[in-house]
Parts: structure tokens; C-alpha cells; sequence
């Protein structure tokens, strides 16, 4: 008898262990504990054994029964907990859910490919403050306080003196101002302008380039840039040096490469002019070593800044700037 009740308990709680739905465990429970389950027929027969064996038996099948009862409302509770955790009830015979990985955003890849293509060539990356002083974003950089771009419809400001950087070009000066010549750098970070549409956002990126040393020349401003773009957009891409004006360079050029959308016919990306602007570039102005302490006399550079969401775009053949930040992983998947 004493045997049969340790059994039946050890039998019990085993089987109650391995159950996994609630019906099955209802089940269960009435065939142990029900009016003709197998632990009320075991209490029922303790009145037939002699009564001086009734105490031990007595005691050991209610605390047989005690243990079952508790394990069934244990599991019981446990069930209906990972139910409504789930919507559904538990299947362990479901298969293991896929480990997605993640993917780089389309433009921290697109800024690594342009570092990494300047990197090979020699340019030490640097990185400097999104929240800049006036001084380095516009008057070091030769831009007078009536210039239209220090409106303030382009620029965010902070406090008086204090902007959110409309490009990256404050880096040429804290770069000049932090060493000596020779220096060849590329800064790759966040700019803010007031502006957005469908070619323009409040925040975007930019790649700066500076490269000054004794003897440079414009030769080595159009190899180094050209270099660029036939790593970037591929051997057989046409490209142009438009001249142009910036503050902070002189003489000033930009960069065109031929429509990857229309390869020149003329479309809407390029505007019908065959041609696609990617970047801004030019010979150091001579104004700006002056607020550096470099000798003009001496050293001579170039300079340059891309926007890293426009060659993306043109890359990928992508309309909306926008979709950039909109943080659909669908779209951001795909590259
Ligand atoms: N900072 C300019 C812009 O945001 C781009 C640029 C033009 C950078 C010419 C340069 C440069 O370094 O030489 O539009």
C-alpha cells in the first residue's frame, strides 16, 4: 500500500510535468482526483486496512494528494500564463524563430565607401561638433555677416554666436588651426539646414575634404576628384568641372557627372541639362589661411564637400530623400 501511494504521486506529478495544453491537464486531473480517479480510490481504501496502519497511510496519501493538487494548479497557472502571453497556446513542436541581422543604413554605407576611397589614397578621417560657433561655420571661412547664407532660413540657430553647422567646411579651419602642414583630411558628419522637401531635409550628411602642403595645384584638386568619381560611379562615368563661387575658395569649381538617369538625354533628375551636380570644390582662398596662420606664400590647397544623401540617391536611382529617415525597414533592407 505504501509503495502503491508513492507510485501513484511520483506517477502523477510526472505526467502533470510533461503536459502542455490546458484540456489535456483538466484531464488529467479528473483521472487522479475526480469522484472515481485513481488518488480517491487509494483515500477510500485506507478504511480497509487494519486501523493501526490507518495514521501512517492516512497521512501519507493526504500529503500524496496535497502535493498533486498543488502541482495541477501550478501548472495550470503556468499555462494560462504563456497563453495569454501569446495570443495562442504554447507548441513546442512550432520551429525556432529565423535570427534576422541587420543591415547598414544606406547612408552610413555610402559615407563609409567615400572614406574608404579617400582613405586609399592617403586623407586621415576626422570628425568635429554638430553644434558649432559662427566663427567656424561662416567668419573663418571668409563669409561675411551679410552673406545669404547665414539667413536665417537656412541656418539653426543655437544661441547668439552658436549655429547647428550648415555643412562641414568649419572642419577645414579647426583642422588648419589644430596643426601644422602638410595636412590632408576628410570629415564626414551631420549638417542642418532649414529646408525640406523631397531633395532636402533638415538633417543630412556631408563629406569635407581638405588636402594643403607646398606646391599644390588645381592639376591635383581635378586628378584627385576625378579618381573619386570613377570609384564611386564606375570607370566610364562622364564628368565635368563647372567654375563656380564659394567664399572659402578660389578659383571654385563644381563637379558634374553625366545623368545616371537618363545618361544625358535629359530628364527630370538632371533637369533636362544632361548633367547632375555631386560637389562643391576648390583652391583654399588665401583669406582663409589667414585666420589659420598658414603662409599663403608657401602653401596652397584644395578643398572640397559632398552631400553624402544626393549620391546615394543618384546610386540607387531613389526620388525621395525622405525615405532615408522614414525608418522603413523594408526600404532600408534593401541595400
Ligand atoms: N560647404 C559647401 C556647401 O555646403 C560645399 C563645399 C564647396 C565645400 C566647396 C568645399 C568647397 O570644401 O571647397 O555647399
Amino acid at each position: 500500500m505504501k509503495q502503491k501511494i508513492i507510485e501513484l504521486e511520483g506517477k502523477a506529478l510526472a505526467e502533470i510535468e510533461s503536459l502542455v495544453d490546458e484540456a489535456s491537464l483538466e484531464q488529467l486531473r479528473v483521472s487522479y482526483l475526480g469522484k472515481k480517479g485513481s488518488l480517491t480510490s487509494l483515500l477510500r481504501s485506507i478504511a480497509e486496512v487494519p486501523a493501526e496502519q490507518r495514521p501512517e497511510l492516512g497521512q501519507l496519501v493526504n500529503k500524496a494528494k496535497e502535493n498533486i493538487t498543488r502541482s495541477f494548479s501550478d501548472k495550470k497557472n503556468l499555462l494560462s500564463a504563456l497563453k495569454s502571453r501569446q495570443g495562442v497556446s504554447l507548441d513546442i513542436t512550432l520551429p525556432g524563430r529565423e535570427q534576422v541581422l541587420g543591415t547598414l543604413h544606406p547612408i552610413t554605407r555610402i559615407t563609409g565607401e567615400i572614406c574608404g576611397i579617400f582613405s586609399r589614397m592617403g586623407f586621415k578621417v576626422v570628425t568635429g561638433p554638430e553644434v558649432e560657433l559662427d566663427y567656424y561655420n561662416f567668419e573663418a571661412l571668409n563669409i561675411p555677416k551679410d552673406h545669404p547664407a547665414r539667413d536665417m532660413q537656412d541656418t539653426f540657430y543655437v544661441s547668439e554666436g552658436i549655429v547647428l553647422r550648415t555643412h562641414t567646411s568649419p572642419m577645414q579651419v579647426r583642422v588648419m588651426e589644430s596643426q601644422p602642414p602638410p595636412v590632408s583630411v576628410i570629415a564626414p558628419g551631420k549638417v542642418y539646414r532649414r529646408d525640406s522637401d523631397v531633395t532636402h531635409t533638415p538633417m543630412f550628411n556631408q563629406v569635407e575634404g581638405l588636402l594643403v602642403d607646398r606646391d599644390v595645384s588645381l592639376g591635383d584638386l581635378k586628378g584627385t576628384l576625378t579618381s573619386f568619381v570613377h570609384q564611386m560611379f564606375g570607370p566610364d562615368i562622364e564628368l565635368r568641372f563647372r567654375p563656380s563661387f564659394f567664399p572659402f575658395t578660389e578659383p571654385s569649381a563644381e563637379v558634374d557627372i553625366r545623368c545616371v538617369m537618363c545618361k544625358g538625354r535629359g530628364c527630370r533628375t538632371c533637369s533636362h541639362t544632361g548633367w547632375l551636380e555631386i560637389l562643391g570644390s576648390g583652391m583654399v582662398d588665401p583669406a582663409v589661411y589667414g585666420f589659420v596662420g598658414y603662409d599663403p606664400e608657401v602653401y596652397s590647397g584644395f578643398a572640397f564637400g559632398m552631400g553624402v544623401e544626393r549620391i546615394a540617391m543618384l546610386l540607387y536611382g531613389i526620388e525621395d530623400i525622405q525615405m532615408f529617415y522614414r525608418n522603413d525597414i523594408r526600404f532600408l533592407g534593401q541595400f
